[in-house]
């Protein structure tokens, strides 16, 4: 068992949080409810749950296990609430090369290599044959300053000064760094990194865990590149600079979010520490959420190419379902009216001129607009309805609903469509989804979603049998979709890390809507195996029928325009499915 789970297995939420909070006992199994200590209230909305160890507050939507609750009420970062915890309840920290099992060994023996790695790359740098190097940063603006700051470095060519350098280490250590290669033919290894530049990739803690290499010449490929996923580095969770960041992003109350490394030095030049990359994979829910713990605004500032362009617009939307507030930056003003990337403006007009092009920088909306525009034939009218429809989602995310009603008056004037019929779709819209509540949102869990996922929890064989029968388009409708998906990936064997796998996997709101499901007193116990099993049976049977049902009025429309449009042939062959549907059901109704 790693140490994490450890200490979280060995100290009660209930005791910790209870030193904090006064909590009082409800209802007969362990679930204690209080005041919360992360939002001013007078009655206590906030509960502790003992058995599945996790808070909630319905009040702020604060919630968490005992870690996050640490992290949040003492302001700490993850090793430090796990030092904190270690040291209040006397569990000895492991030290590094105390490890106990093999794969903390191993994880320890990769932050080694990284660190010995990052040392003989910057040295390379410094020495003789890192002359081409040193000339190309010099030329891309980039001071010895920030090549000190970033830990920049330069990998040798000739392959072999990591693979002599870790000679103590065994072959699986060197293959599992990702820094060393075996080779083809013959034995031994060679260094994966060759004549690139360096930047190491740090975790949140600022140890090294990985390498970004870029080539120096355009025909050298790939351009960059990247350290492959090992034990200590998982691509989806890493923010490039994010350590350097932290600080910066709590006082500023912001992020600023670039594309590439070459950008976050750029803009780090520009005297905005701010700043972070997701470095060359789409943005991940991980990554918007180690932003959300230090900042609630983010400023996208990505590349203005298409690829940028498209990035922005898959990452705004995972930031708004993150609750975060969304500002957009464009750069103009290259050659010929180009536009640019952080990098390149900030070399060409300066750090002060960037940080006003920040400050001033417009929310999401109007970005959004200005695609809609490009999507769409904006001279039609409908061309002109179909940008504002395909804005909506977006407007509907903004939470005050004062600001909403300004917001789709502003969209509306600036789309050149009338207003009162946007209105009209607006109403529309809402009505069929409800908006966003100001402070956080309380979506009702219908119950027999509720009673399905209590039962996907508590049986294996539930699981098993009857999941695989449950189909995607079946929980379509569904509010609690994404938990239902993510018990699809479940492999525990062990029931006691169910819960925790499926949390694992969920975005923050869809983590919320499980806490909710599971909150009510009567399911506290969880489900015994014989009730979980007839219970999620009947749920199926309701799901086919209803997938029937909806099935039958289907064929039936389309029977009568194939009809109407005199497509004989087809009208019969869907009159037999119809036909044969309608058997199926009686045949289950007697
Ligand atoms: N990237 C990558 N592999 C590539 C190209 C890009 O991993 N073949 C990632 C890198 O993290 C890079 C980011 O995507 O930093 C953005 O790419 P790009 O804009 O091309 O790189 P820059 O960092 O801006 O570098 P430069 O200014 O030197 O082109
Ligand atoms: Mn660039």
């Amino acid at each position: 068992m790693d140490f994490v789970e450890q200490l979280k297995s060995s100290i009660d939420i209930v005791k910790v949080i209870g030193e904090y909070v006064r909590l009082e006992r409800k209802g007969a199994t362990g679930r204690y409810s209080g005041l919360c200590p992360f939002h001013q209230e007078k009655t206590p909305s906030f509960s502790v749950h003992q058995q599945r160890q996790f808070y909630k507050c319905f009040g702020c939507g604060a919630s968490g296990d005992l870690l996050k609750f640490v992290m949040e009420h003492d302001g700490l970062t993850f090793p430090e609430a796990l030092r904190s915890l270690a040291e209040r309840f006397g569990i000895p920290m492991p030290q590094r090369n105390e490890y106990s099992d093999a794969d903390s060994r191993l994880r320890a023996a990769l932050f080694e290599m990284h660190e010995a790695a990052a040392d003989v790359f910057r040295e390379n740098l410094r020495g003789p044959i890192g002359t081409e190097a040193r000339a190309y940063l010099d030329r891309r603006g980039i001071t010895a300053e920030l090549i000190d700051v970033f830990g920049l470095g330069f990998s040798d060519p000739s392959g072999q000064s990591l693979v002599r350098r870790f000679s103590k280490y065994s072959a699986e250590q060197l293959e599992q760094s990702g820094l060393v290669r075996k080779r083809n033919e013959g034995t031994g290894h060679f260094d994966s990194f060759r004549g690139r530049l360096m930047f190491p990739i740090h975790n949140e803690s600022g140890k090294v865990i990985g390498f970004g290499g870029r080539a120096m010449r355009d025909e050298d490929q790939p351009k960059y590149l990247n350290s492959p996923e090992t034990p200590i580095y998982k691509k989806t969770t890493v923010l490039y600079n994010l350590h350097r960041a932290r600080d910066g992003m709590r006082k500023g109350g912001r992020t600023v979010l670039v594309e590439g490394y070459m950008d976050v030095i750029g803009v780090y030049a520009a005297g905005v520490r701010e700043v972070v990359a997701s470095c060359g994979t789409a943005l991940t829910n991980a990554q918007v959420r180690a932003m959300h713990r230090h900042a609630d605004a983010v400023i996208l500032n990505f590349d203005p190419d298409n690829a940028g362009q498209n990035a922005a617009e898959g990452a705004i939307k995972l930031l708004l379902d993150e609750g975060l507030h969304v500002r957009v930056l464009t750069l103009s003003g290259g050659d010929a009216g180009s536009k640019l990337d952080p990098d390149e403006f900030v070399k060409q007009f300066g750090g002060e001129a960037y940080r006003a092009k920040l400050d001033g920088a417009a929310t999401y909306f109007h970005w959004m607009a200005d695609r809609a525009r490009g999507k769409f034939d904006m001279r039609t009218a409908e061309g002109r309805v179909e940008a504002f429809k395909w804005l909506l989602p977006a407007v509907q995310k903004v939470p005050d609903k004062l600001e909403r009603a300004a917001v789709v008056n502003d969209m509306a004037s600036y789309l050149g469509v009338d207003p009162s019929m946007v209105l009209d779709q607006f109403k529309r819209a809402a009505s069929e989804r409800r908006p966003a509540a100001p402070v956080v949102t309380r979506t009702a869990i219908p119950s027999s979603e509720r009673i399905l996922i209590e039962a996907l929890l508590a049986s294996p064989r539930v699981r098993e049998e009857i999941l695989p029968q449950i189909h995607q388009d079946m929980t379509a409708s569904f509010v609690t979709r994404e938990i239902i998906e993510a018990f699809r990936h479940v492999e525990s064997e062990d029931q006691a890390r169910v819960f925790a796998d499926v949390e694992g996997r969920l975005s923050e709101s869809a983590r919320a809507l499980l806490h909710d499901a599971l909150a009510t007193d009567h399911t506290e116990e969880g489900l015994e195996e014989e009730l979980a099993w007839s219970q999620a049976k009947a749920c199926l049977e309701r799901l086919q029928s209803d997938g029937r049902r909806r099935r039958l009025s289907e064929l039936k429309s389309q029977v009568k325009i194939a009809e109407r449009e005199g497509r004989v042939k087809e009208a019969l062959s869907l009159y037999g499915e119809l036909e044969q549907l309608e058997r199926e059901t009686r045949s289950r109704a007697s």
